[in-house]
């Protein structure tokens, strides 16, 4: 790994570059949670954020799929977000990334579309041996442009999408496929006999679903098992926790909780001010309308309470509360900030007593979430 073995000298020079931001970021450590396999410790190096040697399983048996216990969420650093960096800057942060140990990339056709894909395939060129890259089918194009009202998960477009992603990532194999919203046109039986087959065909490692409900993920594991499921979860909006997380623990199933910050509210950085471009989706989305983000406040003023006495920050919150529901969750939060993408790394080393979970839990579930997470049409994509 030249990576790891050039770390200590360079990570000494960005901590002394970074200087506040890198002793700012660092909550008191605890033990680390998860075993060391594979990749070279970096513990040592408190500096430097990590996860490197920190796994988790994703998935079981012929599904397993052990990747970093963080993800990095790619579609921020070019899509849906009000100002994005350099495509050059881009790419150094994703660097950055896979320096820290992060092996598991997350993009889709539909981040663009189609150009997230490709800033990632430059960005990952010459590290594709030691990080994977998941990506997604199923939203509808008619030339070049979204079909929002209706999906394609057709045999013939999964093909379609996995062959350019493959290209447009400029690699052999995804680490993982998902479909990003069901096709009530298309039988789930079917995609996963479409998916077993591109598995045979070595076009894909593993697979996985987006937003969709227990019944539907018990019928596609029965054909072809699952690795993951994507769906939002995070300390705002939990309706996972009420089948699918239960099921994913039954039948050995990872998740992936998207948008694990909330898409950036939780981060603390939001205010009922905040102007977000057009090119941005959360200026379209209930919850981030102004007076909804200054009743939803409460929740994050919690957050910093919580954390101001153990020394984390908001998100650090967020995201440990999110690994520590379940050893099979690997959160993919987004950023376009080496110093956000430090501070949440560490989220991996915090753990939490059950007593604080439940002071957490009681303190934030007794505040009312306000506006709902969609617009009717995206909502009526996600199963129920
Ligand atoms: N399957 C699906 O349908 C689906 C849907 C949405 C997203 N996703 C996946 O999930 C990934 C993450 O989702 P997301 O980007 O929507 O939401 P997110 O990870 O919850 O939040 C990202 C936002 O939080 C901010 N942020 C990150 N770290 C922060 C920190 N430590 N403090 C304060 N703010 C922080 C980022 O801004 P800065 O850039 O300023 O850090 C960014 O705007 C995506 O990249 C995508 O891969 C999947």
């Amino acid at each position: 790994m030249k990576h790891v073995q050039s770390f200590s000298r360079r990570s000494f020079l960005k901590a002394a570059a970074l200087g506040s931001v890198a002793f700012c970021a660092s909550p008191s450590m605890s033990q680390a949670k998860e075993t060391e396999v594979g990749m070279v410790s970096v513990k040592g190096d408190s500096s430097c954020a990590s996860v490197a040697g920190k796994r988790r399983t994703l998935g079981s048996g012929q599904a397993a799929f052990t990747v970093s216990a963080m993800g990095f969420g790619c579609m921020g650093l070019n899509y849906h977000r009000s100002e994005h960096p350099s495509e050059e800057a881009c790419i150094r942060l994703v660097h950055e990334a896979v320096e820290r140990g992060v092996t598991l990339f997350d993009t889709a056709e539909s981040y663009g579309p189609f150009t997230n894909e490709r800033l990632m395939g430059k960005a990952l060129k010459g590290y594709t041996d030691r990080v994977f890259v998941t990506s997604k089918f199923g939203h509808k194009y008619v030339n070049g442009v979204q079909v929002k009202t209706e999906e394609d998960s057709s045999p013939a477009n999964i093909r379609k999408v996995c062959e350019n992603s493959l290209r447009s990532l400029g690699i052999e194999t995804l680490g993982m496929f998902y479909q990003h919203r069901s096709d009530p046109n298309a039988p789930i039986e079917t995609v996963a006999e479409t998916i077993a087959d591109l598995i045979k065909e070595g076009k894909i490692l593993h697979w996985g679903l987006c937003e969709v409900n227990a019944d539907t993920i018990r019928r596609a594991h029965a054909i072809c098992p699952l690795t993951a499921i994507q769906s939002e979860y995070h300390l705002m909006h939990r309706t996972v926790e009420e089948s699918v997380l239960p099921l994913c623990r039954e039948l050995g199933i990872g998740f992936v909780p998207y948008s694990p910050i909330n898409r950036g509210f939780l981060g603390g950085l939001i205010n009922e001010y905040t102007q977000f471009s057009p090119n941005d989706n959360r200026q379209t989305l209930p919850r981030f309308q102004p007076e909804a983000i200054r009743q939803n406040l409460r929740i994050v003023e919690v957050l910093n309470a919580f954390g101001r006495t153990r020394g984390y920050t908001p998100a650090q919150i967020a995201l440990a509360w999110l690994m520590h529901k379940a050893p099979f969750i690997v959160p993919i939060p987004g950023t376009t900030k080496l110093a956000h993408l430090e501070e949440n790394l560490r989220a991996t080393d915090i753990s939490f007593t059950e007593e604080e979970m439940k002071e957490l839990e009681e303190k934030v579930f007794a505040i009312p979430v306000v506006g709902s997470r969609y617009d009717a049409l995206q909502e009526s994509k996600v199963q129920r």
